[in-house]
C-alpha cells in the first residue's frame, strides 16, 4: 500500500437502476474519467470509483414492473452500464454495486457505530415521500409545492411534481439536527468544500435554515439492507448509498484497515447539483457521527438541457418532449473521441450546458475536424514527404531555438494544469488550442512547401517541421485526459508509443521531446469533416 506517489480518489455518484445509462449519467462519468486520467499523467496514485444504486423503493417498483426480483433486475441492467462505460473509454479502477457482501457489511458496520455513538433513534415517520427522488418531503415543503402545481386532490413532489406517497412507518431517525453548527463552521473553514462556490452558498443557507433529524430505515418495504439490530427495518436507500464512496476504499473490513487509512477521505465526489444535499449536508453528517474525516470537495455539475433551435433556450430532455438524446445518437454523430471532446469542453462543467446536434457539428468541424485533426495530418504528411518517411534529423541545441511555436508552449503545462485540476475543463483546453491554432496559421505563415523547393533552405525546412512536430507532440499529452485514444495514436504516428502512459506530464510537456529521425506515419484522418446541413 505505501507509495510515494500521491493517492487520489475520485468518485462519481452510484447510478439508480431504474433506467438504462443516458447522457446526463454518461456526462458525470466522463467528468470523472478526464480528472482520473489527468491526475495518473500528473503521477497520482489515482482511485476512480463508479457504480450503481441498487437499493430502495424505486428500484424494487422497476422490478415489479419488468416482472422479476430487484436482484434479477438489477443484474439484468448492470451489464449495459459497464458496457457504456466501456465504450466511452471510462477508465473506472472499480465498480461497485450496492448488492455487494462488501456493502451489506459496510452498512451494517455504520448502523452499529452510529449507535455507538448515539446520533440514531427508533420513532415513527408520519409525512410526505417521493419515490422517484427517494426523499422525505415536509409539510411546508409541500404545501409551497401545491401552491406552484396546484392539482387538485393531489399533492407533487417540489422536486419532479409526480405524485407524493404519504408514509406512516416506524423508523430509525438519524440526528441531524445536532450537526447544523459543526457543519457551517466545515463550510466557513472550507470555502471550497462545496464547489463551484456559488453552490457553496445555497447549502449554506439550507443548513442556516434549520435541519431536522431524518428517517433513515423503512418498513413498509423490504428491497433494502436489514438493520443489524431491529428485524424488519431495512436502511433508507441514501443512507446506504453515501456510504458507497467509503466502502470501496474498506470500510467496515477488518482485513482493509490500511486501505481506508490511505485512500480516505475521497478528494473528489463528482454530483449532479440536484444531489448536493445529500452529499454536502447529509453525508457530511454521517461522517462526523462516527468520527471519520470528511470528503475534501463535492464538485457540483449543472444539468444538460436541450438547446431549442427556435427559442435559443435549454429544455429539459424528457422522452414526453421528443427532445431526447441517447448517447448512442451522439456516438453515431461524432465517434468516441468526439462525444467526449463536446460534452467537456463545450459545456462549463459548474453550469447547466444548452447542447444541440447543430452546436456539436460545429465544435466537431471546427476544433477537431479543421483544427487538430488538420494539423495533425499536414504536419506529418510534410514530415513523410520531405524526410523520407520520418521525423527531421534533429540539429544539436534544436530544442533552445527560439520560435513562435515555442513560444506559445512554453510554460503551457503551468498554464493547464491549475485548470485541470478544479475541473476548468474550458480553460485548459482553451490552452492547448491557442497552440494548435497557432501551429495551424504557422503552416500558412512559413508555407513549407515553397521552402521545400530550394534546397538551400532545407535548415529552415527542417526547422519548421521540427516545431510542428513537437507542437503535435505537446498538445497530445494535453489532449489525452479529454481524447485518450487519438492521443496515442498521435504519439505512435511520431514514434513516441513509450510516451503513451506518461505519469509526469509537465516534464513531458517541456519543448524537447521529439524523437529524432524516427518513422512518421501518416494514418487516416483522425477527424473527418461533418457535412452540416
Ligand atoms: N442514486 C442516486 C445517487 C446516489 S450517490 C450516493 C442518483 N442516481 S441517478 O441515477 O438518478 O442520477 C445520477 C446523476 O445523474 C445525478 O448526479 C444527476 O445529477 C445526473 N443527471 C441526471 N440527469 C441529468 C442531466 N440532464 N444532465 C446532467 N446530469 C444529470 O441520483
Amino acid at each position: 500500500m505505501a507509495d510515494s506517489r500521491k493517492p487520489f480518489y475520485v468518485t462519481t455518484p452510484i447510478y439508480y437502476v431504474n433506467a438504462a445509462p443516458h447522457l446526463g449519467t454518461a456526462y458525470c462519468t466522463i467528468l470523472c474519467d478526464v480528472q482520473a486520467r489527468y491526475r495518473r499523467a500528473m503521477g497520482e496514485d489515482v482511485k476512480f470509483l463508479t457504480g450503481l444504486d441498487e437499493h430502495g423503493e424505486k428500484v424494487q417498483l422497476a422490478a415489479e414492473d419488468h416482472g422479476m426480483t430487484p436482484q434479477e433486475w438489477c443484474d439484468s441492467l448492470a451489464p449495459a452500464f459497464h458496457d457504456i462505460w466501456k465504450t466511452l473509454e471510462i477508465s473506472n479502477d472499480d465498480f461497485i454495486r450496492t448488492t455487494q457482501p462488501r456493502q451489506v457489511r459496510a452498512v451494517q458496520h455504520l448502523w452499529n457505530r452510529m449507535k455507538e455513538a448515539g446520533y440514531i433513534y427508533k420513532d415513527s415517520y408520519d409525512g410526505w415521500y417521493c419515490v422517484h427522488e427517494e426523499t422525505y418531503y415536509t409539510d411546508t415543503q409541500v404545501a409551497k409545492s401545491d401552491e406552484e402545481h396546484h392539482v387538485e386532490g393531489q399533492h407533487l413532489c417540489p422536486e419532479c411534481q409526480r405524485e407524493l406517497q404519504r408514509v406512516k412507518e416506524e423508523s430509525w431517525f438519524f440526528k441531524l439536527s445536532a450537526f447544523q453548527d459543526r457543519l457551517l463552521a466545515l463550510y466557513d473553514e472550507h470555502p471550497d468544500f462545496v464547489m463551484p462556490d456559488f453552490r457553496m452558498n445555497e447549502v449554506r443557507s439550507f443548513v442556516e435554515s434549520g435541519l431536522r433529524d431524518i428517517s433513515v430505515s423503512r418498513t413498509s418495504f423490504d428491497w433494502g439492507i436489514p438493520v443489524p439490530f431491529d428485524d424488519g427495518h431495512v436502511t433508507y436507500v441514501w443512507f446506504d448509498a453515501l456510504l458507497n464512496y467509503a466502502t470501496a476504499v474498506g470500510f467496515g473490513d477488518p482485513d482493509a484497515a490500511e486501505e481506508f487509512a490511505y485512500r480516505w477521505p475521497a478528494q473528489y465526489h463528482v454530483v449532479g447539483k440536484d444531489i448536493i444535499r445529500f452529499h454536502c449536508v447529509i453525508w457530511p453528517a454521517m461522517l462526523m457521527a462516527i468520527g471519520e474525516a470528511l470528503p475534501e470537495h463535492v464538485f457540483a455539475h449543472g444539468f444538460l438541457m436541450v438547446r431549442n433551435e427556435a427559442t435559443g433556450q435549454g429544455e429539459k430532455m424528457s422522452k414526453s418532449r421528443g427532445n431526447a438524446i441517447a448517447p448512442a445518437d451522439v456516438i453515431d454523430l461524432l465517434g468516441v473521441e468526439g462525444y467526449r471532446y463536446y460534452f467537456m469542453t463545450d459545456c462549463v462543467p459548474g453550469e447547466d450546458g444548452a447542447i444541440s446536434y447543430n452546436r456539436m457539428q460545429q465544435v466537431y468541424n471546427a476544433d477537431l475536424a479543421n483544427s487538430w485533426g488538420n494539423l495533425v495530418s499536414r504536419s506529418l504528411n510534410m514530415s513523410a514527404k520531405y524526410f523520407d518517411g520520418k521525423t527531421p534529423v534533429l540539429p544539436e541545441g534544436w530544442a533552445e531555438r527560439e520560435n513562435p511555436l515555442r513560444e506559445v508552449a512554453l510554460g503551457i503545462a503551468e498554464r493547464y494544469c491549475p485548470r485541470m485540476g478544479v475541473f476548468d475543463f474550458v480553460g485548459a483546453k482553451d490552452e492547448v488550442m491557442a497552440l494548435v491554432r497557432a501551429a495551424n496559421h504557422y503552416i500558412e505563415e512559413s508555407a513549407p512547401w515553397t521552402v521545400a523547393k530550394d534546397p538551400a533552405r532545407a535548415d529552415e525546412l527542417e526547422q519548421i517541421i521540427t516545431n510542428l512536430l513537437e507542437s503535435i507532440r505537446i498538445c497530445a499529452h494535453l489532449f489525452a485526459p479529454f481524447m485518450p485514444e487519438t492521443s496515442a495514436e498521435v504519439l505512435r504516428r511520431l514514434s513516441l508509443e513509450a510516451e503513451i502512459d506518461c505519469c509526469d506530464l509537465s516534464a513531458a510537456c517541456e519543448w524537447g521531446g521529439l524523437a529524432s529521425n524516427v518513422p512518421v506515419s501518416k494514418g487516416d484522418a483522425l477527424f473527418p469533416r461533418l457535412a452540416t446541413k
